[in-house]
């Protein structure tokens, strides 16, 4: 096996390992950060996929649950993504340019169904070099000034779970899959 194909396959093996013996989400990404901030850095697995990039997620690796899932996510210029969690603990590594992360807090205590109020907290810019860990109930937002590609590593692939999306400025939250 080549380099290339096991810069991917030994982080894959390292993810599988560290999620069954991890007893926490945050195990979990403490224990992954150095790995996926290496799996970033190797470029020759994304430069074999970078043709095939589309706008947006691209499901690199999932288990057949679809557990433990890869993405290269490649954002255009000016893009944005609304507040949201994920239900599912997730590692953002940059790789090209930088995705601008705003992390939120829910100030309300969640008993007006629809009704959700945020407070930003923090702005991380993720580019090559570095990491953000988001808990399953941690919110944020992205945007993308400039096109930009990070590797995103979830516990279960989002397109498998209803989270929520939030509008700050409207104050609403609701339950979707996206
Ligand atoms: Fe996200």
């Amino acid at each position: 096996m080549n380099r290339k194909v096991s810069a991917l396959s030994d982080f894959i093996a390292a993810m599988k390992e560290v999620a069954a013996r991890s007893a926490t989400d945050d195990d979990v990404m403490s224990r992954l950060t150095q790995p996926a901030l290496r799996l970033a850095a190797e470029r020759s697995w994304v430069e074999r996929r970078r043709a095939e990039l589309v706008p947006g997620r691209n499901l690199v690796y999932e288990e057949p649950d679809h557990c433990l899932a890869i993405l290269l996510v490649r954002w255009r210029a000016g893009s944005r993504a609304p507040a949201h969690d994920h239900g599912t603990w997730a590692l953002i590594a940059g790789v090209e340019g930088e995705e601008i992360n705003t992390l939120w807090r829910r100030v309300d205590d969640g008993s007006r169904a629809g009704f959700a109020q945020l407070e930003a907290t923090s702005q991380v810019a993720v580019g090559p070099g570095r990491i953000l860990r988001i808990g399953a109930r941690d919110i944020h937002t992205v945007n993308t000034p400039h096109p930009a590609l990070a590797v995103h590593i979830y516990g279960r692939n989002p397109e498998y779970i209803e989270r929520n999306i939030f509008d700050p400025i409207g104050r609403t939250v609701r339950r979707v899959r996206f």
